[in-house]
């Protein structure tokens, strides 16, 4: 086994998830402005060393994405963030890539950045403890789009990243998210996803990559924000499976999920329904941000200091998770 494909599964093995604490500045600005908390340095740390002091981060929690300004923080007790991740067992990753661009050639699509000095980063991002990576590219569906265009520059982008992250040691999370906005239809979303998802493979494989040392970060199957469409947890379940049976190959060790805007529960019970249906050999878990930070950010934001009633809060949603990668969540143990 090799020593990649080793951290992939010990991030992801168990039933343990990925904790996506790597919102860049202005996203943790927006999250903390939705419940009136200051978006300074401290407060970012207290709340992201709240929740990584926390007893699921030993039980639940696989690996930990951290942003540039994390990653280089110690605690308010003096400890280096990355000491305090590695301290549960939990494994410290970092977010590269600088952000989604308008993408040249096409009046409304986006690109990923950061390929630029990124072997030089990735040199740094080693030595202060990081072992993962994340990359993510962007897509959003309407009648023209996702663009060949869009869909090729994002998966050559994505393998590039991935090839510069193995060389340096680390494991990368290849993150394409075809984005929940707009009206389409749950096949809709199948279809442009599968398309995505089999672009970033063809490229992965062009650039030598080693599958097996590397973590796919999909979204869901799902009908857009604004759509009528009802679609069961079931049926979410078997569209998903079915559009990642299709596209990914088989030698991924596992496919950990953004939840990309969907509530806490919903992200829980889909995860549920695909892992009580999952007949393939990935491990099938989450990697989740909003799905779960926002109840612990909401009631924190009432009392910055309530630290044991945030981490209960938090404890509470990486269980239900962790119970859902296992497909042993049920709505009944929510109110636990
Ligand atoms: O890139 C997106 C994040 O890592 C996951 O965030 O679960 O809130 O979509 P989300």
């Amino acid at each position: 086994m090799s020593e990649l494909n080793k951290i992939a599964l010990q991030i992801l093995s168990n039933g343990k998830g990925i904790l996506a604490a790597d919102e860049s500045t202005s996203t943790m600005t927006k999250r903390l402005d939705t419940v009136k908390v200051p978006s300074n340095e401290k407060n970012r740390l207290l709340f992201r060393q709240t929740l990584f002091s926390s007893s699921a981060m030993k039980n639940c929690i696989g690996g930990v994405i951290l942003y540039d300004e994390t990653i280089r923080q110690k605690t308010s007790f003096g400890k280096n963030i990355p000491d305090l991740i590695s301290s549960s067992g939990s494994i410290t990753g970092i977010k590269v890539d600088t952000g989604a661009k308008m993408l040249a050639g096409s009046n409304e699509e986006k690109i990923t950045e950061g390929l630029d000095g990124l072997r030089e980063r990735l040199k740094d991002y080693y030595k202060l403890g990081a072992r993962f990576t994340k990359w993510r590219g962007v897509y959003s569906i309407s009648e023209k789009y996702p663009s060949n265009l869009s869909i090729s520059a994002n998966a050559n982008a994505l393998a590039r990243y991935a090839a510069l992250v193995q060389e340096s040691g680390m494991v990368p999370i290849i993150e394409p998210e075809v984005l929940m906005e707009g009206d389409h239809s749950a096949k809709d979303c199948f279809n442009k996803t599968s398309e995505v998802i089999k672009k970033c493979y063809d490229e992965l494989e062009l650039h030598n990559v080693d599958l097996k040392g590397t973590i796919l970060k999909p979204n869901m199957i799902l009908p857009g924000k604004d759509s009528n469409e009802k679609v069961s947890n079931e049926e979410i379940a078997e569209l998903t499976l079915e559009c990642l049976k299709k596209n990914v190959p088989s030698s991924v060790p596992g496919i950990a999920f953004l939840s990309g805007g969907q509530t806490e529960v919903e992200a829980t019970a889909n995860l549920n329904q695909i892992n009580i249906k999952n007949d393939t050999n990935f491990i099938m878990t989450y990697s989740y941000g909003r799905a779960l930070q926002q109840s612990a950010l909401k009631f924190w934001s009432k009392d910055i200091n309530n630290i044991i009633g945030t981490q209960e809060i938090f404890d509470h949603r990486a269980k239900m998770c962790t119970l859902a990668s296992q497909g042993k969540w049920s709505e009944n143990l929510e109110k636990s």
